[in-house]
């Protein structure tokens, strides 16, 4: 694991569009998988910024979604796909033949897991998969006590998951799974990013870096893998023991 430590979120977010932007660069038919949430929308906003001025070109890249709540199409604010289109894709006009997104709504999660790993190995591999972290550790909706050798599943909520989700909606939602890519997928990607900013993030950061390696923490899963890029924030490092600032 790479970690380099940003004066604050706004550099944080430079530097991540910035190593994006050189993958893509290097290899402009990239698989990209970028999360939802908070943490990555000023990354996207820097990624649009750069294509608008034909720093990168993302025409011939494809996007897989992370993943969704079971339960919430992309009509619902807030949700992952609504959040990556909105944020992202509608930005710069990707088409619907580059994305390939989990659909809340599937009737048959297990079939929407089939159809979604199908895309990625169809592509080969996911070339950057970009990360945030949970307050628990989860990667995507890779809870704590997963098994590590899943590909796309769908998967029972953790309470602190299930707690932090309001601050995604507008409107009151009730959330009880999620359906999500695996730790396989991202142990296998070319390049896994993994960003956080902010003290409330400080606690989970250590125990990421610097905690025993244990799928309670999932997060804690990648700290062995050379391909790991980790892009905080001085706020989110501020526990770490050992880091390199920039
Ligand atoms: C979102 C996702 C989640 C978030 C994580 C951090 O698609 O997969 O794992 O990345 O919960 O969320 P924020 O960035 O809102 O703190």
């Amino acid at each position: 694991m790479n970690i380099k430590v940003q004066t604050n979120y706004e550099e944080m977010s430079k530097v991540t569009a910035e190593f994006i932007i050189n993958y893509v660069n290097h290899k402009p038919d990239s698989l990209l998988c970028l999360a939802g949430g908070h943490t990555p929308l000023r990354t996207f906003d820097y990624l649009i910024e750069a294509a608008i001025n034909r720093q990168v070109d993302f025409s011939e890249c494809k996007f897989v979604g992370l993943d969704e709540w079971v339960g919430l199409g992309k009509s619902v604010k807030g949700s992952c796909q609504e959040t990556l289109y909105t944020s992202l894709f509608d930005r710069i006009s990707i088409s619907e033949e580059q994305i390939c997104f989990f659909n809340g709504l599937a009737e048959d999660t297990a079939v929407e897991c089939k159809r979604v790993d199908h895309f990625i190995f169809e592509n080969g591999k996911i070339d950057v998969i970009l990360l945030g972290i949970g307050m628990n550790g989860h990667l995507g909706f890779n809870e704590p006590n997963v098994s590590p050798d899943l590909y796309s599943h769908v998967v029972g909520l953790d309470p602190v998951t299930k707690d932090v989700s309001s601050k995604y909606f507008e409107e009151e939602v009730n959330v009880k799974q999620g359906i999500s890519l695996g730790i396989q997928h991202i142990v296998e990607s070319d390049t896994v990013i993994l960003i956080a900013n902010g003290a409330k993030k400080a606690d989970i950061v250590k125990q990421t870096v610097e905690g025993e390696k244990t799928v309670e923490v999932p997060s804690s899963l990648v700290q062995d893998l050379p391909n790991v890029h980790f892009f905080i924030d001085e706020e989110a490092a501020s526990l770490l023991e050992k880091s390199d600032k920039e």
